[in-house]
Protein backbone atom coordinates (compact mmCIF):
# COMPACT_ATOMS: atom_id res chain seq x y z
CA UNK A 1 0.00 0.00 0.00
CA UNK A 2 1.73 3.15 -1.17
CA UNK A 3 1.39 6.48 0.58
CA UNK A 4 0.40 9.42 -1.49
CA UNK A 5 0.39 12.94 -0.47
CA UNK A 6 -2.75 14.72 -2.10
CA UNK A 7 -3.26 18.14 -3.49
CA UNK A 8 -4.41 19.71 0.13
CA UNK A 9 -1.21 18.14 1.67
CA UNK A 10 -3.88 15.36 3.31
CA UNK A 11 -2.32 11.58 3.09
CA UNK A 12 -4.37 8.92 1.20
CA UNK A 13 -2.86 5.09 -0.15
CA UNK A 14 -2.75 3.45 -3.55
CA UNK A 15 -4.63 -0.29 -3.25
CA UNK A 16 -2.45 -2.15 -4.95
CA UNK A 17 -5.47 -5.24 -5.26
CA UNK A 18 -8.14 -1.95 -6.54
CA UNK A 19 -4.91 -0.31 -8.38
CA UNK A 20 -7.13 3.11 -7.37
CA UNK A 21 -6.30 5.43 -4.49
CA UNK A 22 -8.54 5.80 -1.31
CA UNK A 23 -9.46 8.79 -1.77
CA UNK A 24 -9.45 11.90 -4.99
CA UNK A 25 -5.91 12.90 -5.33
CA UNK A 26 -7.21 16.76 -5.53
CA UNK A 27 -7.40 16.27 -1.91
CA UNK A 28 -8.93 14.10 0.50
CA UNK A 29 -9.69 15.64 3.07
CA UNK A 30 -11.24 18.21 0.91
CA UNK A 31 -13.64 15.20 -0.19
CA UNK A 32 -14.23 14.09 2.58
CA UNK A 33 -15.74 17.63 3.66
CA UNK A 34 -16.97 18.93 0.40
CA UNK A 35 -18.89 15.34 -1.32
CA UNK A 36 -19.28 13.63 1.91
CA UNK A 37 -19.97 15.38 5.00
CA UNK A 38 -21.62 19.38 3.90
CA UNK A 39 -24.06 17.85 1.52
CA UNK A 40 -25.33 15.37 4.34
CA UNK A 41 -25.99 17.86 7.06
CA UNK A 42 -29.00 19.05 6.01
CA UNK A 43 -30.02 15.17 7.70
CA UNK A 44 -29.00 16.78 11.13
CA UNK A 45 -30.54 19.85 11.61
CA UNK A 46 -33.36 19.82 14.27
CA UNK A 47 -31.92 16.38 15.64
CA UNK A 48 -31.08 15.74 18.70
CA UNK A 49 -29.68 12.16 17.99
CA UNK A 50 -28.54 11.41 14.49
CA UNK A 51 -26.86 7.67 13.63
CA UNK A 52 -24.22 7.62 10.35
CA UNK A 53 -23.57 4.68 8.51
CA UNK A 54 -20.08 4.77 7.21
CA UNK A 55 -20.07 2.25 4.08
CA UNK A 56 -16.08 1.48 3.32
CA UNK A 57 -15.27 3.36 6.25
CA UNK A 58 -11.26 3.18 5.07
CA UNK A 59 -9.11 5.51 7.16
CA UNK A 60 -12.27 7.77 8.82
CA UNK A 61 -11.86 10.81 6.82
CA UNK A 62 -15.71 11.13 5.76
CA UNK A 63 -16.84 9.92 9.46
CA UNK A 64 -15.13 12.22 11.09
CA UNK A 65 -15.84 15.30 8.89
CA UNK A 66 -19.34 15.12 10.00
CA UNK A 67 -18.10 15.09 13.57
CA UNK A 68 -16.31 17.99 12.94
CA UNK A 69 -19.20 20.13 10.80
CA UNK A 70 -21.71 19.04 13.63
CA UNK A 71 -19.15 20.75 16.09
CA UNK A 72 -18.28 23.85 14.11
CA UNK A 73 -21.89 24.71 13.28
CA UNK A 74 -23.03 23.95 17.28
CA UNK A 75 -25.59 21.71 16.03
CA UNK A 76 -25.73 20.23 19.51
CA UNK A 77 -26.99 16.41 18.94
CA UNK A 78 -25.37 13.27 19.66
CA UNK A 79 -23.90 11.39 16.98
CA UNK A 80 -23.46 7.16 16.64
CA UNK A 81 -21.56 6.07 13.92
CA UNK A 82 -21.73 2.58 12.31
CA UNK A 83 -18.57 2.21 9.91
CA UNK A 84 -18.24 -1.11 7.30
CA UNK A 85 -14.78 -2.11 6.57
CA UNK A 86 -13.44 -5.50 5.49
CA UNK A 87 -9.89 -4.94 5.21
CA UNK A 88 -8.11 -4.42 8.94
CA UNK A 89 -4.72 -3.67 6.84
CA UNK A 90 -5.97 -0.18 6.21
CA UNK A 91 -7.61 0.65 9.75
CA UNK A 92 -4.46 -0.23 11.37
CA UNK A 93 -2.78 3.19 9.34
CA UNK A 94 -5.51 5.37 11.06
CA UNK A 95 -2.94 5.78 14.30
CA UNK A 96 -0.09 7.04 12.20
CA UNK A 97 -2.35 10.04 10.67
CA UNK A 98 -3.00 13.90 11.07
CA UNK A 99 -5.10 15.28 8.73
CA UNK A 100 -6.55 19.15 8.95
CA UNK A 101 -9.77 16.61 10.95
CA UNK A 102 -10.15 18.55 14.14
CA UNK A 103 -11.77 15.23 15.71
CA UNK A 104 -9.74 12.42 13.67
CA UNK A 105 -8.51 11.88 17.58
CA UNK A 106 -12.07 10.05 18.12
CA UNK A 107 -11.80 8.07 15.15
CA UNK A 108 -8.09 6.76 15.74
CA UNK A 109 -9.61 6.31 19.90
CA UNK A 110 -12.10 3.68 18.29
CA UNK A 111 -9.33 2.20 16.32
CA UNK A 112 -6.68 1.62 19.71
CA UNK A 113 -9.97 0.55 21.56
CA UNK A 114 -11.04 -2.63 19.51
CA UNK A 115 -12.99 0.37 17.36
CA UNK A 116 -15.24 1.47 19.49
CA UNK A 117 -15.31 4.76 20.91
CA UNK A 118 -18.22 6.26 23.73
CA UNK A 119 -17.67 9.28 24.77
CA UNK A 120 -19.69 13.20 25.50
CA UNK A 121 -22.18 11.91 23.00
CA UNK A 122 -20.38 10.73 20.30
CA UNK A 123 -20.27 6.72 19.67
CA UNK A 124 -18.40 4.99 17.00
CA UNK A 125 -18.65 1.43 16.11
CA UNK A 126 -16.46 -0.15 12.86
CA UNK A 127 -17.50 -3.65 12.35
CA UNK A 128 -15.03 -5.40 10.08
CA UNK A 129 -16.94 -6.93 7.39
CA UNK A 130 -18.33 -7.29 3.99
CA UNK A 131 -20.29 -4.62 3.60
CA UNK A 132 -23.07 -6.62 1.32
CA UNK A 133 -23.12 -8.62 4.21
CA UNK A 134 -23.08 -6.19 7.34
CA UNK A 135 -25.57 -4.06 5.45
CA UNK A 136 -27.86 -6.86 6.07
CA UNK A 137 -26.94 -6.96 9.55
CA UNK A 138 -26.86 -3.36 10.92
CA UNK A 139 -30.21 -2.76 12.80
CA UNK A 140 -32.15 0.12 12.81
CA UNK A 141 -32.64 3.32 10.53
CA UNK A 142 -29.65 5.72 9.47
CA UNK A 143 -30.29 9.56 8.91
CA UNK A 144 -26.93 9.66 7.08
CA UNK A 145 -25.46 6.98 4.42
CA UNK A 146 -22.08 8.34 3.67
CA UNK A 147 -21.41 5.65 0.36
CA UNK A 148 -17.70 5.56 -0.65
CA UNK A 149 -16.65 2.00 -2.27
CA UNK A 150 -13.77 2.01 -5.06
CA UNK A 151 -14.88 3.15 -8.19
CA UNK A 152 -18.08 0.99 -10.13
CA UNK A 153 -15.46 -0.33 -12.99
CA UNK A 154 -12.98 -1.76 -9.78
CA UNK A 155 -15.40 -2.21 -7.32
CA UNK A 156 -19.15 -3.26 -8.98
CA UNK A 157 -21.10 -5.40 -6.40
CA UNK A 158 -21.24 -1.92 -3.75
CA UNK A 159 -23.30 -0.55 -6.93
CA UNK A 160 -25.70 -2.23 -7.66
CA UNK A 161 -29.19 -1.76 -7.86
CA UNK A 162 -29.49 -4.97 -5.03
CA UNK A 163 -26.94 -3.08 -2.59
CA UNK A 164 -28.80 0.37 -2.84
CA UNK A 165 -31.80 -1.54 -1.72
CA UNK A 166 -30.76 -3.12 1.11
CA UNK A 167 -29.23 0.45 1.70
CA UNK A 168 -33.19 1.81 1.37
CA UNK A 169 -33.83 -0.30 3.78
CA UNK A 170 -31.68 1.39 6.41
CA UNK A 171 -32.14 4.80 5.60
CA UNK A 172 -34.69 6.91 7.37
CA UNK A 173 -37.07 8.34 5.64
CA UNK A 174 -35.74 11.98 5.85
CA UNK A 175 -32.04 10.75 5.39
CA UNK A 176 -29.70 11.75 3.21
CA UNK A 177 -27.07 9.44 1.09
CA UNK A 178 -23.63 11.16 -0.47
CA UNK A 179 -21.81 8.89 -2.56
CA UNK A 180 -18.68 10.50 -4.92
CA UNK A 181 -19.70 9.09 -8.44
CA UNK A 182 -22.02 10.71 -11.00
CA UNK A 183 -22.08 8.31 -13.37
CA UNK A 184 -25.31 7.21 -15.17
CA UNK A 185 -25.35 3.79 -14.21
CA UNK A 186 -25.17 4.20 -10.54
CA UNK A 187 -27.76 6.72 -10.48
CA UNK A 188 -30.37 4.93 -12.05
CA UNK A 189 -29.77 1.85 -10.14
CA UNK A 190 -30.31 4.35 -6.66
CA UNK A 191 -33.86 5.26 -8.43
CA UNK A 192 -34.59 1.77 -9.01
CA UNK A 193 -33.81 1.17 -6.02
CA UNK A 194 -36.19 3.75 -4.43
CA UNK A 195 -33.98 7.06 -4.32
CA UNK A 196 -34.78 10.15 -5.66
CA UNK A 197 -30.96 11.83 -6.76
CA UNK A 198 -29.83 15.17 -7.48
CA UNK A 199 -26.14 16.89 -8.15
CA UNK A 200 -24.01 16.61 -5.08
CA UNK A 201 -21.31 19.28 -5.28
CA UNK A 202 -18.48 19.44 -7.76
CA UNK A 203 -15.07 19.80 -6.32
CA UNK A 204 -12.06 21.48 -8.59
CA UNK A 205 -13.20 21.07 -12.18
CA UNK A 206 -14.38 17.74 -11.64
CA UNK A 207 -17.96 16.96 -11.71
CA UNK A 208 -20.53 17.10 -9.11
CA UNK A 209 -21.25 13.78 -6.54
CA UNK A 210 -24.13 12.47 -5.83
CA UNK A 211 -27.28 13.63 -3.20
CA UNK A 212 -29.48 10.63 -3.20
CA UNK A 213 -33.38 10.72 -0.74
CA UNK A 214 -35.77 7.96 -0.64
CA UNK A 215 -38.43 8.87 -2.42
CA UNK A 216 -39.70 7.96 -6.22
CA UNK A 217 -37.39 9.35 -8.83
C1 LIG B 1 -12.48 4.58 -1.58
S1 LIG B 1 -11.98 3.76 -0.11
C2 LIG B 1 -12.91 4.57 1.14
C3 LIG B 1 -12.22 5.72 1.84
C4 LIG B 1 -12.87 6.09 3.13
N1 LIG B 1 -14.27 6.36 3.05
C5 LIG B 1 -12.15 7.18 3.90
O1 LIG B 1 -12.76 8.18 4.29
O2 LIG B 1 -10.95 7.00 4.12
C6 LIG B 1 -12.88 2.22 -0.25
C7 LIG B 1 -12.81 1.34 0.98
O3 LIG B 1 -13.69 0.24 0.80
C8 LIG B 1 -13.12 -0.91 1.38
N2 LIG B 1 -13.81 -2.07 0.81
C9 LIG B 1 -13.64 -2.62 -0.42
N3 LIG B 1 -14.51 -3.63 -0.61
C10 LIG B 1 -15.26 -3.71 0.53
C11 LIG B 1 -16.32 -4.54 0.93
N4 LIG B 1 -16.81 -5.49 0.12
N5 LIG B 1 -16.85 -4.36 2.16
C12 LIG B 1 -16.36 -3.40 2.98
N6 LIG B 1 -15.36 -2.56 2.65
C13 LIG B 1 -14.82 -2.71 1.43
C14 LIG B 1 -11.67 -0.78 1.08
O4 LIG B 1 -10.88 -1.56 1.93
C15 LIG B 1 -11.46 0.72 1.26
O5 LIG B 1 -11.06 1.01 2.57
Amino acid sequence: MKQIVTGDKSITFHSDEFDETYHSVSGAVEEAFKKFAEPALEAVKGKDFVRVLDICFGLGYNSAAILDKVLEEHLGCEVEIVGLENDEKILDKIKELKPMIKTYYVIQDAVANQYFYDCEGIMVKILVCDALKGIKQVQGKFDIILHDPFSPKKCPELWTEEFFKEIRKKISDDGILTTYSCAGVVRENLKKAGFKVEDGPCVGRKAPSTIARPGAP
